[in-house]
């Protein structure tokens, strides 16, 4: 069996992806600092796949940690999730954001390439093409200067990978670039842990219908969209993380010094709006909200081009926006 080091493998996309990994066959080994997640979640994945998880505590930075488990583990694979990702916080703390998701990267690089480990997936995302022109957007779709620290570090990490690549470093490389992820596993066991208020909008749908927020405020009703609200592509966590899987397993057919990006998404585009109002009818909750004023820096609209991953790897997403939005439901009652 391989065995897959995943890093950031505790928290929210990790935690479904280790599950993913298991069913296809693979051995997934989890480090984790726990800095955004919780130890618990390793307890659920046992619970889940009723396999017992190699996890280790620690910075996947750590060097020494790094080698610890290279000698302990024949690692094949690595997907690198690790990473800080709040957009505000990055604006405020830039350094901490540069230092932290470029460090941890050309740290598991420096690490693969002393173990001979040829296959990378990185956790990237569409906040690399900013506002695009024409939708949905392809992976030629061009990238844009980033909007915040936490965007920069993403397209920087993506230009690092591709140097590195094309200086036959020995690795294979597939970027995998995620639109919004939702839901969570359909057990309600594992799922997004939001710490403090959630910036994201569906943790606040959630935690707004189980009365933790008083109040969801819509920001902003008056952009160039079918209702006025932003329009987003969300995807469900379960077929996000087994986009992973099948990264993973082409990158296993691919030359050494291979790089390559893919857009996750599911090609479709929903409005805020009509999120909250899938979330009441597939949920029968009522949300409440109000229309308040935009959010800086908001892309106003985006969606994917999904034909490069449907045929390469020949991924289809599985589940439906009403699906997502039931189980991001199922987990807030389990919190
Ligand atoms: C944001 C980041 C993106 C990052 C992603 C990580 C920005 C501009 N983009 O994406 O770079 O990769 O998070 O998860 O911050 N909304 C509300 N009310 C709320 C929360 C959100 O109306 O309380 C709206 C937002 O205005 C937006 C949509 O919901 O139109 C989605 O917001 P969010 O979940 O924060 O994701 P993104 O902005 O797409």
């Amino acid at each position: 069996m391989k065995n897959i080091l995943i890093t950031g493998g505790a928290g929210y996309i990790g935690s479904h992806t280790a599950v993913q990994l298991i069913e296809a066959g693979y051995n997934p080994i989890i480090i984790d600092d726990l800095s955004n997640s919780e130890e618990k979640v390793l307890d659920r994945l046992e619970e889940i796949t009723g396999r017992k998880l190699t996890f280790y505590k620690g910075d996947c930075s750590d060097k020494s940690l790094l080698e610890k488990i290279a000698s302990e583990h024949e690692i094949s694979g690595v997907i690198h999730f690790a990473a800080f990702k709040a957009v505000g916080e990055s604006t405020v703390q830039p350094l901490k954001y540069y230092q932290n998701n470029i460090g941890s990267l050309l740290a598991i690089l420096d690490f693969m390439k002393a173990n001979r480990i040829k296959d990378l997936v990185f956790s990237s995302s569409c906040t690399v093409y900013g506002q695009p022109e024409v939708l949905p957007v392809t992976e030629e779709t061009p990238r844009q200067d980033a909007e915040s620290p936490y965007g920069n570090t993403k397209k920087i990490c993506e230009d690092i990978l591709m140097d590195f690549v094309k200086s036959q470093a020995g690795i294979r490389v597939i970027s995998l670039r995620y639109f919004n992820p939702v839901g969570a596993h359909p057990s309600g066991k594992i799922g997004e842990l939001p710490i403090g208020t959630p910036a994201n909008l569906v943790p606040f749908v959630t935690q707004t219908a189980a009365g933790i927020r008083e109040k969801l405020t819509v920001f902003g009703d008056d952009y160039d969209t079918v209702d006025g609200s932003c329009v987003r592509d969300f995807i469900h966590v379960m077929d996000l993380a087994d986009a992973h899987v099948k990264a993973l397993a082409y990158l296993g057919e691919q030359q050494v010094d291979f790089y390559d990006v893919f857009n996750v998404g599911t090609g479709n585009g929903n409005t805020v709006l009509e999120v909250i109002r899938t979330f009441e009818k597939v949920n029968r909750v009522k949300v409440n909200f109000e229309i308040g004023a935009r959010r800086p820096g908001d892309i106003v609209k985006i969606w994917a081009d999904t034909a490069k991953i449907n045929s390469v790897f020949n991924w289809h997403p599985s589940y439906s926006l009403e699906d997502s939005l039931r189980d991001s439901w199922n987990w807030q009652k389990t919190l």
